[in-house]
């Protein structure tokens, strides 16, 4: 099963500059979650502060009792063996088919026989759909094989913990409808704790189970999907609706006398203010198994309801409703 990764107080900068500060969360053990942000806002940069590679200033990455920040780092490197990294271009390696380069992290970190090997990577190209392609090089597949193919070879080691950064960067629609369900397949298939970074608003919708915000240096928000679904935090709001009225402007914030003029012909725009609709979480294919996550997250979410806005514990109800878990309204 996944593990729960805490994150308390973090803040990174590079020298004068601020990225992000006091960043907390916690992602809850075997569930998805996703990490949005207008480009530029750090999340690349969080996710490397997550497995130790960078190192911020204040605060804590705690992982099974190891603090990714602040432990010797022999103890960073034996944790870090726990992640599987999905990078934004597949950082396949040219030169070398599909094959080798989902086989390069068991045959430099570890000493299995070729066999085994072997038998390891056919499996992963067969989760992640590239049976028949093992023998090709990344220039000869598609932009969304290649992604697959990245996916792949960040689950030869076993991972518990998986981290993705946009993995629908490049993807057409469709291409990125099918990462959706295989994401959530995956998490049905081996359990692991998920974090996806993306500004797919898609992804967004469908996939996780919590999901948080960075903007202008600070974690906005991050909770059970339905709070960012049904948030009317303008920048949340302005984000998931992909408009140009609101907080975020084409560099990062905009300007107070921008936005106060916006605020002025804000009733020549019908925003559509009515309350917004949170479409179904996506499910496992037919076949797969039960994602072990549900029932957990059930019980974490109903345990916290207190805490949370209006909209968002409707939102909530209305998705636990239907009892079985299966049945859809
Ligand atoms: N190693 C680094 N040294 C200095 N600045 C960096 C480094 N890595 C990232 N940055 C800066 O941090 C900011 C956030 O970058 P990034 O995490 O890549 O944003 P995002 O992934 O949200 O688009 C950018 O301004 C970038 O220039
Ligand atoms: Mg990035």
């Amino acid at each position: 099963m996944g593990i729960e990764v805490v994150v308390e107080g973090l803040t990174k900068s590079f020298g004068k500059q601020n990225i992000w500060q006091d960043v907390s969360l916690t992602l809850p053990a075997g569930e998805v979650s996703v990490m949005l942000g207008p480009s530029g806002t750090g999340k690349t940069v969080f996710l490397k502060s997550i497995i130790g590679l960078l190192k911020p200033e204040r605060g804590r990455v705690l992982i099974n009792g190891v603090d990714m920040v602040n432990s010797p780092e022999r103890d960073i490197m034996e944790t870090r063996k726990l992640f599987g990294l999905m990078f934004q271009d597949g950082a396949l390696f040219g030169s070398m088919s599909l094959f080798d380069n989902i086989a390069f992290p068991l045959r430099e970190h570890t000493r299995k026989k070729e066999s085994e090997i072997r038998r390891i990577v056919m499996e992963r190209i067969d989760i992640v759909g590239l049976l028949g392609a093992e023998g090709k090089l990344p220039g000869e597949i598609s932009g969304g094989m290649r992604k697959r193919a990245g996916l792949a070879r960040a689950l030869v080691l076993d991972p518990q913990i998986i981290l993705c950064d946009e993995p629908d960067s490049g993807l057409d629609p469709v291409r990125t409808a099918y990462l959706s369900q295989l994401l959530i397949d995956l998490n049905a298939q081996i359990d692991a704790t998920m974090l996806i970074v993306t500004h797919n608003l898609d992804i967004a919708a469908t996939v996780p189970d919590n999901m948080g915000m960075l903007f202008c240096r600070n974690l906005v928000t991050f909770g059970p999907r339905e709070v960012l679904l049904t948030s009317d935090v303008p920048v949340v709001s302005q984000f998931l609706s992909g408009r140009r009225e609101g907080p975020i402007g084409m560099s990062e914030e905009k300007d107070a006398a921008t936005l106060a003029a916006e605020q002025l012909n804000d009733s020549a725009h019908d925003h559509g203010s009515g309350p917004r609709t949170v479409v179904p979480q996506l499910e496992p294919s037919p076949g797969m198994p039960v994602r072990q996550a549900v029932r957990r997250r059930r019980e974490r979410v109903l345990g916290m309801m207190g805490q949370l806005p209006e909209a968002a514990r409707t939102a909530i109800m209305n998705s636990y409703a239907p009892a079985a878990g299966g049945a859809r309204p």
